[in-house]
């Protein structure tokens, strides 16, 4: 795991994509999830979005992810909002479900620390037919100098910061037909305060953050990097429908 990703999972926060919860809310208004349907959250982190599903639908939600520090902290947001949601410990490029299975898989922010390709199609063969494949992810515009990306790549641990229509190429090559997929800028400074109207009431902030430099250093270096370049980056909402 790359050490912004330990960085991000010792500090707890709990939406970790870009457009934060607010994103998350504005995406899932789009469908109207019930009881019958079987959701995963892939790369869940802290589990907000998983639970925020579990409460408002009755869904039957699995959680996964890698990472054994976030994995406990989602259980602990379990517990507190009183949720039923089935955690998982597991690579997303070789996930233990069957075919055909789920309703919905929602990745947010996860594809771009991975070997996207792998793991969209093994989104594709978990995912029922009719089924939706909900991905938000970082972009870059062609013209991004060649050491900015380099910059976020290391210090996020990136392998590349595919363009909006790269990305876009990938899902339709596993399979998958174009519901709807979206450009979004990047928020400012001055935009991103109207995630303080959503705070994360369970976000725990392990002790290691408050003695260890690098954790502190790196989650500094990740926003001004972002920041610096943000004309050039932007994050994508991918709705792809299984047919
Ligand atoms: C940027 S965080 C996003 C977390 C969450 N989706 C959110 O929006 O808050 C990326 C997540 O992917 C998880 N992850 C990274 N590699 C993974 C893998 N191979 N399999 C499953 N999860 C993985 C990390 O542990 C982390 O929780």
């Amino acid at each position: 795991m790359s050490s912004y990703l330990e960085a991000a999972a010792a500090m707890g926060t709990g939406s970790l994509h870009p457009g934060g919860f607010m994103h998350t809310l504005r995406v899932l208004q789009r469908f109207s999830l019930s009881k019958e349907d079987i959701i995963l959250d892939v790369g869940c982190g802290t589990g907000r979005t998983a639970c925020y599903i579990a409460k408002s639908s009755g869904a039957y939600v699995f959680a996964l992810d890698n990472s054994e520090e976030m994995l406990r902290k989602a259980k602990y947001r379990a517990e507190r909002e009183g949720v039923q949601i089935q955690f998982v410990q597991g690579d997303a490029s070789d996930m233990p479900f069957l075919n055909n299975v789920a309703d919905l898989i929602l990745m947010e922010s996860v594809l771009i620390f991975l070997p996207a390709v792998a793991v969209i199609n093994e989104c594709f063969r978990v995912l029922k037919k009719g089924g939706i494949l909900v991905s938000t992810e970082l972009f870059a515009d062609e013209a991004i100098p060649l050491r900015a990306k380099e910059q976020i790549q290391f210090t996020c641990g990136l392998s590349s910061i595919p363009s909006f229509k790269e990305w876009l190429k990938m899902f339709l090559s596993a399979g998958f037909t174009r519901d709807d997929a979206r450009r979004n800028h990047l928020p400012g400074p001055l935009e991103n305060l109207v995630n303080v109207l959503y705070p994360d009431p369970y976000q725990v902030v392990s002790r290691s953050v408050s003695t260890s430099r690098e954790i502190n250093d790196i989650v500094r270096k990740y926003h001004w990097l972002i920041q610096k370049y943000r004309k050039f980056l932007g994050y994508g909402t991918f709705i792809m429908k299984k047919v």
